[in-house]
């Protein structure tokens, strides 16, 4: 089979880190999808202690601590992310401890209770690289810790249509580009690749990461999302499943 080029897919949220924040800050997908799943997913959060793995700018820890007094630390790649988050921070303290790492290089003194990577895996430069993320999390878990991670679905197949205020189109065997549109106008906002990759990629990254076995689920918008956008809006993403959850569990 032929090889599949590297690619920098984590570098464009950096270059792109004013977009790309002041996109996500209102996005549907984001706030009333992926965060409540995760959410839900996690169950009692109050006071635990949290790992963000690509937290970005930091929007999902800051409705955390907000609302639920979670403990986070975070850490991702883009160091203009990190800074705005940073900056956020300083702005309304949190508590949130943020740093520039990766995978490989984050050292952590303590253990965390759960670990989350909100769309983070689909962005590593090739399927082996997946495994880095599950080791990060597996390290750093205690015993009984879950590792939730929001993924691009391994079996979406629907490209080339608008789907809530996304467009997804295959670009080959594995990537995929996709734009951000703007809710009222639809116009691209922000322009992505991704990777596709395969849930035998996932279930292998999280194997040699020295997790047992993972879970998969399905994802919905919660009850505000329907109420503020129209089940009309989510009807799409609901039937075609962009996105799936992957819960892993440390023995
Ligand atoms: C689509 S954004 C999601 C950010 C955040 N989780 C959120 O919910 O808004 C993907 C993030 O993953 C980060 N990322 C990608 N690869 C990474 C890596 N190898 N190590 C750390 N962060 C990474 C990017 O820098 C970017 O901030």
């Amino acid at each position: 089979m032929e090889k599949i080029p590297e690619r920098n897919l984590a570098g464009q949220f950096d270059a792109g880190h004013q977009e790309y924040s002041s996109f996500i800050e209102s996005d549907p997908i984001r706030n009333f999808l992926h965060y409540p799943s995760v959410i839900r997913e996690l169950g009692d959060i109050q006071n635990k202690r949290l790992l963000d793995i690509g937290c970005g700018d930091g929007l999902f820890d800051r409705k955390l601590a907000a609302e639920y007094g979670t403990k986070i630390v975070g850490y991702d790649i883009s160091s203009n992310l990190i800074a705005r988050a940073q900056q956020q921070e300083k702005e309304l303290p949190l508590g949130i401890e943020y740093t520039v790492s990766d995978p490989i290089q984050f050292q952590s003194t303590e253990q965390f209770d759960d670990a989350v990577a909100v769309m983070v895996l689909p962005y590593s430069p090739n399927a082996q690289y997946v495994r880095n993320f599950f080791s990060s999390a597996h390290k750093n878990l205690k015993a009984g810790g879950r590792f939730v991670c929001v993924v691009f679905n391994p079996e979406f197949n629907g490209f080339n249509e608008v789907i809530a205020n996304r467009f997804f189109r295959k670009a080959d065997e594995q990537k995929v580009d996709f734009d951000f549109l703007d809710l009222n106008s639809k116009e691209v906002r922000f322009n992505a690749q991704l990777a596709q990759f395969s849930k035998t990629d996932y279930e292998r990254g999280a194997r040699e990461g020295g997790f047992e076995q993972i879970e998969w689920k399905a994802l919905i918008p919660d009850d505000e999302g329907i109420k503020k956008f129209g089940a009309d809006f989510w009807s799409k993403v609901v039937e075609t499943q962009p996105y799936s959850l992957i819960i892993a569990e440390r023995a």
